[in-house]
C-alpha cells in the first residue's frame, strides 16, 4: 500500500477533480438509495389503494431522481477521468525526466524493455485503479451502509438476513481473491516476458532477418505469448467464479426474505412494498460487495506496478553533483590531466578496466589513443566529461577535479562524439545543433563543413531540413559519424573528444576533417581515439593502451623506436613503408 500512497502525491495538482468526483458520487448514491423507497410508495400507497395520482407522482419523482443520479454519475466519471489521467500524465513525465537525469552507470543496469513497460502499462494500471477508486471509494461503503440502514429501518428482524448472508459472501470472496492474487502476479511477469522478447526483436529485426532466425524468434515469441495467454485465462477464470457465488448468495437471500417476509406481511402488518424495497437493498449490498472484491484485485495489481514505478522514481543518479562547486573560467584552457586513475564499471568485479592511468594533455595539443578493441579507450574518454566517476585517482580540467565542476558547465566545455552515432528523428539541422538549440545557421553549416558533412547534406532533397530516420532519409554509417562530429564541433568546446568517430569514414575525408580542425581559430585540446595509424600520425602525443594500461606514450617516431606493440600495429597496416589500411 505504501508505494501506492506515495504515488498519490501526483494527485495534488488535480485535487479539484479528485474532490469533485467523490462529491458527485455521494449525490448519486443518495439518489440511488431513495429508489427502493419510492418503489415501495408506489406499491403500498399507489397500487394497493388504486391511487393513480400517487403512482404517477411518485413515478415522475423516480424519473427525476434517476436523471439526477445519471447526471451526477456522468459528472463523477468525468472528474474521475480528469484526476486519474492527470495523475497518469504527470507520472509519465516524472518518470521520463528521471530516466534523463540518471547517469551512465544507472542506465547500464536498466533494460529499455523494462523502462517502456514502466512508462506505459504500469502507469496505465495505476491510472485505471485511481479512476476506479475515485468512484468506488465513496460509492461502496456508502451504498453498503445505506442499504443496511434502510433495510433495518424497514424491518429489523429481516435485517438478520444481512447478518448471515454478507459475512458468508465475504468469506467466499476472500477465498477466491486469495487464489486470484498470485495468478495476476504471474500475468504481469508473463507480460514482462512478452515485452522483453518483443522489444529485443523490434529493435533487432534486421539482424534476425540477416541471420535467418525469423522462425526461431517467432517461436520464442509465440512461447512467451502462450504463457501469457494461459496465465490470463487462468486468472480470469478464477476471478469469474465470483459471479455465480454472488448470484447464489443473492438468491438464497431473496428466498429467505420472501419466506420470512411473507409471514410478517400476514401477521405483523408489514407492507408488500416494504418487502420489495428490502429485497432491493439486499441486492444492492451484495453487488457492492462484488465491486469491492474487483477493486481489491485491481488495487493489488496496481500495487505491483506502483512498486516498479517507484523503484525507478526513487533511484538516485550514481554521479553525485559536486558538494563544493568550483567555477571554471568562461573559456578554460583545456589542460586535461589523469592522475593515477583506476576505474571499474562495477565494484563487484575485481578486474579493473583502467589501471593506474597517468598522462597530461597540454592546452591545444592533439592526443591520440590507440589500442585493441576492449583495451579501454572509450572508457578512458568517458571519464573526462564524467559519464562515470573514477574509482581511484583523479581527472582534472584546468587543474580542477571534474567531480567539483557542475555537470552542465563540464559538458559545455567538453564536446564528445560518441563511438555509436545516435541521430534523432528530426531534421539534420536540429541533429547538429543538439547541444545549442538556438545556434545560427551559419554556425551549423560551418560545423558541418569542418566535419566534411556539408556537401552530402546539400545534396539531400531537403538539405539541412531533411528528416533523419524512419520517415526520412537513411544515412550511411560514415555520414552519421560526420553528423555526430559536426554536433560536437558546433559547441566549439575547449576539449574535443572523437571516440573512433571516423572508423566508417574514408581516409581521404578523415584527413580533410583533421585539416579543418587544425585551421580552428580558437584553442582546443583534442582527443582522437583511432584504430588506424594514419589517423594518429600527426598527433602531438599518442597513448598506446593495452588491457587498461598505458604501455607507451610519445610521438609517432618516438613510439616506432620505443614501443614494440606500436611497431607491430604499424607494420600490420603498412606495406613496404606505405600505409595500406584504407578503411571503408
Ligand atoms: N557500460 C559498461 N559496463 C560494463 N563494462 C563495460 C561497459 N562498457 C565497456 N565495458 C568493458 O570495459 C572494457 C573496455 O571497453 P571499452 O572502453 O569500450 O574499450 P574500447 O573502446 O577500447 O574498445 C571492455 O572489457 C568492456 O567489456
Ligand atoms: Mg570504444
Amino acid at each position: 500500500m505504501q508505494a501506492l500512497l506515495k504515488l498519490f502525491q501526483f494527485l495534488r495538482p488535480h485535487w479539484r477533480f479528485a474532490v469533485m468526483a467523490p462529491v458527485l458520487m455521494l449525490c448519486e448514491v443518495v439518489l440511488d438509495l431513495m429508489q427502493p423507497r419510492l418503489i415501495q410508495r408506489i406499491i403500498d400507497y399507489g397500487v394497493a389503494r388504486s391511487d393513480t395520482q400517487v403512482v404517477l407522482g411518485t413515478a415522475s419523482l423516480m424519473l427525476c431522481f434517476m436523471a439526477l443520479a445519471g447526471l451526477s454519475g456522468l459528472g463523477c466519471g468525468y472528474f474521475a477521468v480528469r484526476a486519474a489521467y492527470g495523475l497518469g500524465g504527470d507520472l509519465r513525465v516524472a518518470l521520463f525526466r528521471k530516466v534523463q537525469s540518471l547517469s551512465f552507470g544507472n542506465l547500464d543496469k536498466l533494460e529499455t524493455g523494462a523502462l517502456i513497460t514502466r512508462l506505459s502499462s504500469d502507469v496505465n494500471k495505476i491510472q485505471e485503479m485511481v479512476m476506479m477508486m475515485m468512484r468506488g471509494m465513496v460509492r461502496m461503503p456508502l451504498l453498503m451502509l445505506g442499504s443496511l440502514v434502510m433495510a433495518a429501518v424497514i424491518s429489523p428482524r429481516l435485517g438478520l438476513i444481512f447478518i448471515i448472508i454478507l459475512p458468508a459472501l465475504t468469506i467466499a470472496l476472500i477465498m477466491i481473491i486469495r487464489k486470484t492474487f498470485p495468478l495476476y502476479r504471474q500475468v504481469q511477469e508473463g507480460l514482462d516476458g512478452v515485452n522483453t522478447v518483443m522489444q529485443e526483436n523490434l529493435a533487432g529485426v534486421r539482424v534476425v532477418k540477416a541471420f535467418a532466425r525469423t522462425e526461431y524468434e517467432s517461436a520464442r515469441f509465440a512461447f512467451a505469448n502462450n504463457i501469457l495467454v494461459q496465465r490470463m485465462t487462468d486468472a480470469v477464470r478464477m476471478s469469474s467464479r465470483t459471479t455465480p457465488v454472488m448470484m447464489l448468495t443473492l438468491n438464497i437471500g431473496v428466498v429467505a426474505a420472501l419466506w420470512l417476509g411473507a409471514g410478517q406481511v400476514q401477521n405483523s402488518g408489514m407492507l408488500v412494498g416494504e418487502l420489495v424495497a428490502f429485497i432491493n437493498y439486499l441486492g444492492q449490498a451484495v453487488i457492492t460487495l462484488m465491486m469491492f472484491s474487483t477493486l481489491t484485485i485491481q488495487i493489488s495489481t496496481a500495487q505491483a506496478s506502483a512498486k516498479r514505478v517507484l523503484e525507478l522514481l526513487e533511484s538516485e543518479p550514481m554521479i553525485p553533483s559536486p558538494g563544493q562547486k568550483m567555477q571554471l573560467p568562461s573559456r578554460p584552457l583545456g589542460k586535461v590531466v589523469f592522475d593515477n586513475v583506476s576505474f571499474n564499471y562495477s565494484q563487484a568485479n575485481p578486474d579493473l578496466v583502467l589501471k593506474n592511468i597517468s598522462f597530461e594533455a597540454e592546452p591545444g595539443q592533439t592526443v591520440a589513443i590507440l589500442g585493441a578493441t576492449g583495451s579501454g579507450k572509450s572508457t578512458l574518454m568517458q571519464l573526462i566529461p564524467r559519464f562515470y566517476d573514477v574509482c581511484q585517482g583523479r581527472v582534472t580540467l584546468d587543474g580542477v577535479d571534474v567531480r567539483k565542476i557542475p555537470e552542465e558547465e563540464l559538458r559545455r566545455h567538453v564536446g564528445i562524439a560518441l563511438q555509436e552515432s545516435i541521430l534523432f528523428s528530426t531534421t539534420i539541422k536540429n541533429n547538429i545543433r543538439l547541444g545549442e538549440p538556438d545556434a545560427s545557421f551559419e554556425k551549423i553549416s560551418t560545423a558541418a563543413e569542418n566535419a566534411q558533412a556539408d556537401e552530402f547534406i546539400r545534396n539531400l532533397p531537403d538539405g539541412y531540413e531533411a528528416l533523419v530516420g524512419q520517415r526520412g532519409v537513411n544515412l550511411s554509417g560514415g555520414q552519421k559519424q560526420r553528423l555526430a562530429i559536426a554536433r560536437a564541433l558546433l559547441l566549439q568546446p575547449s576539449v574535443l573528444i572523437l571516440d573512433d568517430s571516423t572508423s566508417a569514414v574514408d581516409v581521404r575525408t578523415e584527413g580533410l576533417i583533421q585539416k579543418a580542425l587544425e585551421r580552428n581559430s580558437f584553442q582546443q585540446t583534442r582527443f582522437i581515439v583511432a584504430q588506424r595509424i594514419s589517423s594518429v600520425l600527426n598527433a602531438d602525443k599518442i597513448l598506446v593502451l593495452d588491457n587498461g594500461e598505458i604501455i607507451a606514450q610519445g610521438t609517432h617516431f618516438e613510439l616506432l623506436d620505443a614501443c614494440e606493440v606500436y611497431r607491430e600495429i604499424y607494420d600490420s597496416q603498412t606495406e613496404n613503408g606505405v600505409l595500406t589500411y584504407s578503411g571503408n
